[in-house]
């Protein structure tokens, strides 16, 4: 009985990781492993609370988005040249080739790393490099979201937005995220109004610790075409008809929901409910250094605790590649793929 689960097991693994996927939420800076932050500290000469890989994955035990965040930007603090950026995000593609993860749309957080005195352009620039030599060497796609951080003000969101403006060819979109408590989409509604105008796709985080009312607030205020998370939409019948019939994705994140405590645990998570509702939620890892796994490993994830099976797999691979800001050709090329494959 054993033997007999674990090949299910390893068939399934074959076919996620056999089929082409793309990612819609991923912070790059979420992806430093502790081995690269342990190797950019000292390359850097930053202080670090932890001496070894060992103590990093002991202190990563969160109980909720800002217990994870506080973390978060701390781990950050090792990212200062443009070289940093641009290996951070080259390892990432690595992880992405791993997976077959053919494109992925990734945020940065500029404030990050703007707030400690380094360049936006150190910052673009590396992720930047980096990203073209995945699609020359790896074959991977890619677009760049920037993200506001929602816990600081309009105006320091604004004067980003107008320092990203000389590099709006490398930037596809706008997006939102930090702590959702108290900083309601409406509070960046003229720096969404101005990156519209100024040409930029905008998406958001909501519904993740805040309630149903900043998912139709991102939507109504924001005019995003997409929810990052977005799962505590389920909390609101009207608004689950809505995402369904307007088609409005919500790029889930499961194994982060868990680690996080949106969920208690797997078994409990409401993706599979939402899919089978006819919402065009996807699968992506988020900060896959942080939550214990890439895009694979939650997929995985769906297959082992809620039993997915393989028309909701394909499903969920064929929703994000309709959901990317990937062209129409683009996307069916890959939607062919899928299906076929
Ligand atoms: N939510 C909000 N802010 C974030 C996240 C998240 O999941 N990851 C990185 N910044
Ligand atoms: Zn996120």
């Amino acid at each position: 009985m054993e033997k007999l689960s674990a090949d299910i097991k390893n068939k399934m693994k074959t076919k996620i990781q056999k089929l082409p996927k793309c990612e819609l939420h991923l912070h790059i800076e979420g992806t430093l492993e502790p081995e690269l932050m342990l190797e950019l500290a000292q390359k850097n000469h930053i202080d670090l609370p932890y001496s070894d890989v060992e103590a990093i994955r002991i202190a990563y035990q969160f109980n909720n988005l800002q217990s994870f965040l506080d973390i978060y930007y701390a781990g950050a603090e090792v990212l200062i040249e443009e070289s940093d950026f641009e290996r951070l995000t080259w390892e990432y593609l690595l992880k992405c080739h791993k997976d077959n993860v053919v494109h992925t749309e990734i945020f940065f957080d500029p404030q990050t790393h703007t707030s400690r005195g380094i360049n936006f352009t150190t910052v673009i620039t590396g992720i930047h490099k980096a990203l073209k030599r995945g699609e020359a060497e790896l074959g991977i796609t890619s677009k760049v979201i920037m993200s506001f951080l929602r816990h600081l003000s309009a105006e320091e969101a604004m004067q980003t937005l107008e320092a990203a403006l000389p590099y709006k060819e490398w930037i596809t979109g706008v997006g939102l995220d930090s702590s959702e408590y108290g900083n309601p989409p409406e509070k960046f509604q003229a720096v969404f109004d101005r990156a519209i105008e100024k040409g930029f796709l905008c998406v958001a985080h909501a519904g993740e610790e805040g309630d149903a009312s900043y998912i139709s607030g991102a939507i109504d205020f924001l005019h995003v075409q997409r929810i990052d998370h977005g799962v505590r939409c389920i909390e609101d019948e009207s608004l689950m008809k809505r995402l369904a019939s307007e088609q409005i994705p919500l790029t889930v994140c499961p194994l982060s929901n868990v680690k996080l405590k949106v969920f208690q645990s797997m078994q409990e998570h409401n993706i599979l409910k939402l899919l089978d509702k006819g919402l065009v939620v996807t699968v992506n890892s988020d900060d896959p250094a942080y939550f214990g796994g890439y895009v694979n490993d939650n997929f995985l994830a769906l297959y082992e605790f809620l039993d997915m099976n393989e028309r909701q797999l394909r499903q969920l691979v064929i929703n994000s590649f309709k959901a990317s800001f990937l062209d129409k050709k683009q996307k069916d090329f890959w939607i062919e793929k899928v299906n076929s494959g």
